[in-house]
């Protein structure tokens, strides 16, 4: 029996402190692979086009039993969440549902390909997001943020799928 957590608030990702560091795999991730784990290990909470499930009071309070993952209540594209590795560590540690990370039931390819399936979903922009890290000495690696990268596709692609 999995108990159920409250869902998180419109537009916030929760930050994953806390999350352990994992040693994601040296390939780019597989959106497609990612979408078939998805639908068996996900979707039955996340809905099938990654809107969540609301509440029952959902009209009154706009929460959400099972947050969504995409959308305009979901976590922005500027949020850690949206980032690949972040969403990584924490789907590998936290989900589906009830795992810890102890014991988690995704390996960590699944955890990777997974969340760059979640991450290729709509999501609302972050409005100036790209003057979050104007010194790309601190900037992540995980963040793909056109304004970054010019015209050098293949670097976005890979801020975007890895590998890292
Ligand atoms: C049994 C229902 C359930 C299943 C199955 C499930 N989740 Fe979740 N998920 C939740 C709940 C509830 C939360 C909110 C957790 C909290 O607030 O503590 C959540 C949170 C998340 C978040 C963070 C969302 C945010 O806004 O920060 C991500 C990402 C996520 N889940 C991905 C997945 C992925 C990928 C899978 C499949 C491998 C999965 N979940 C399977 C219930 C589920």
């Amino acid at each position: 029996m999995i108990g159920f957590a409250e869902g998180t608030k419109k537009n916030l990702a929760m930050d994953g402190t806390g999350v352990p560091k994992l040693k994601l795999p040296n390939r780019k991730a597989d959106v497609v692979a990612g979408e078939k784990i998805y639908q068996q290990s996900c979707m039955a909470c996340h809905g099938s086009k990654g809107l969540g499930t609301k509440a029952a009071d959902f009209v009154a309070t706009g929460s959400y039993t099972f947050p969504p993952l995409a959308g305009k209540d979901s976590f922005n594209n500027g949020a850690g969440m949206s980032r690949l590795k972040k969403a990584s560590q924490f789907i590998h540690a936290n989900m589906p549902l009830g795992v810890n990370s102890d014991a988690p039931v995704l390996t960590t390819e699944q955890s990777y390909d997974v969340a760059a399936y979640v991450l290729s979903l709509p999501r609302e922009n972050k409005k100036g997001r790209e003057n979050d890290f104007p010194n790309k000495d601190f900037r992540p690696t995980d963040y793909p943020v056109p304004a970054y990268f010019n015209d050098d596709k293949t670097a976005l692609e890979k801020a975007k799928l890895g590998p890292y």
